[in-house]
């Protein structure tokens, strides 16, 4: 009897201990993200906290509940957004009037005076065998002539593998070995093209076919880590109070203001990258590595005339095939933006955000890609669409990118 009253004793006092240290614990990681005045200065307590062990920070998604759902976000400043669900998989959001037009404006005139240059989606570290055996229809582990060619008017491909294949093409045809017979490439043949070779000829190619490129637009790159500017810091807070995400996730994103003229597209691809197993291209890293984006907050700067959505073309769907995606055309946006799933409609100051990637429970990190963020811009009809991105990045070692280091 008098050992089960100490057992008891002890059971208690260990239930206090341990309740009262995760009460602190918590209590010092709201501090991050909930304290007063500035977000972003808080990021720099993550660092303290990872060198006395106490911080282990668990990533979370928002909550969708369902499409249609909207629910009420409360800011420090008092302002209510609503954000409102419009997609599951993946888990895509609105949220109207997020930025006012004078943020809007102000984005559009740093952008501006900073000047924009047209972008590339250039990818340098050569093709993709997997995409080779895409595009490889009678299975032959070959391309032939007339596989490249047809990928290439499909625009199935990325606009760097376009050109890689016009060039062999072209240069087949230059050297007439075409006409001798030989005419398939293998996919190492593909490997070995020195992509640096080619330079020359994708900037003459592009400005000769801008339309084809499978991102027409012009951008310019500010940078939320360095910034001195109130009104971008301002909306940086915004963000990080919408996102919950620690504030140093945001000072390390990319952010880029775009503007898409008459014709300006971008077809349909992801905004990350796990389709090989080099580190991401984040803590100073830049060559042989992938883009790692866990979430994308995009804003529209303007309203556009017409046409110009962002299209989701796979957006709900039970399952999901990237053969079909390819083969149906849904990634060439110039061509099949009416049969995307979900169509978010530009609107100065809405923001649309979803999530790139899903949340690995185990690790409190980010997970798998979700295949289902395929997206794009759809061409512009009539007047010019001015939109800016958070592309929110993230790093493999968990502990040393919140730290900052
Ligand atoms: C992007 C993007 C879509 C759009 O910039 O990554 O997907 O509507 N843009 O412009
Ligand atoms: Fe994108």
């Amino acid at each position: 009897m008098r050992l089960s009253i100490i057992w008891a004793f002890i059971c208690i006092l260990y239930l206090f201990v341990y309740c009262f240290n995760a009460q602190e614990t918590n209590a010092q990681i709201d501090d991050f993200c909930t304290g007063d005045g500035d977000t972003l200065e808080c990021a720099d307590k993550l660092k303290v906290n990872r060198h006395s062990g106490l911080y282990s920070f668990t990533l979370k998604q928002l909550e969708g509940v369902q499409v249609g759902h909207v629910q009420d976000v409360s800011l420090e400043d008092g302002t209510i957004l609503k954000l409102k669900t419009l997609s599951m998989k993946p888990l895509l959001f609105e949220i109207r009037g997020f930025l006012s037009s004078l943020e809007c404006a102000h984005l559009m005139s740093l952008a501006s005076s900073q000047g924009l240059e047209e972008s590339l989606t250039v990818r340098t570290d050569g093709m993709k065998s997997s995409s080779v055996k895409l595009l490889d229809i009678n299975s032959d582990q070959r391309l032939s002539v007339n596989e490249i060619e047809k990928a290439v008017f499909e625009n199935s491909i990325t606009w760097i593998e376009t050109i890689i294949y016009y060039f062999f093409i072209i240069s087949r045809f230059l050297y007439t070995e075409c006409y001798q017979g030989v005419s398939f490439i293998t996919p190492e043949e593909l490997q070995q093209i020195d992509v640096n070779d080619l330079t020359n000829y994708l900037s003459a190619f592009a400005k000769i076919h801008p339309i084809k490129q499978s991102r027409y637009s012009k951008q310019s790159w500010l940078y939320p880590d360095s910034s001195t500017d109130d009104v971008f810091r301002q909306i940086q807070n915004r963000v990080i109070e919408v996102t919950r995400l620690p504030p140093v996730m945001i000072k390390k994103s990319d952010f880029q203001v775009v503007v898409y003229d008459e014709g300006g597209h971008y077809n349909a691809h992801q905004d990350s990258d796990t389709s090989s197993s080099v580190p991401c291209c984040t803590q100073k890293r830049r060559t042989n590595c992938r883009i790692c984006r866990f979430m994308t907050v995009l804003f529209y700067l303007n309203d556009v005339t017409e046409g110009g959505g962002t299209a989701f073309p796979v957006a709900g769907n039970d399952t999901y095939d990237e053969q079909e995606l390819r083969v149906k055309h849904l990634i060439n946006l110039q061509q099949s933006c009416d049969e995307a799933n979900l169509i978010v409609q530009p609107e100065l100051g809405k923001a649309v955000i979803w999530y790139n990637h899903h949340v690995d429970e185990s690790t409190g990190w980010i997970g798998a890609m979700d295949v289902m963020s395929w997206h794009g811009g759809c061409p512009v009809i009539r007047g010019q669409k001015w939109i800016a991105n958070f592309w929110i990045k993230y790093a493999d070692d968990k502990e040393a990118f919140l730290a900052d280091e």
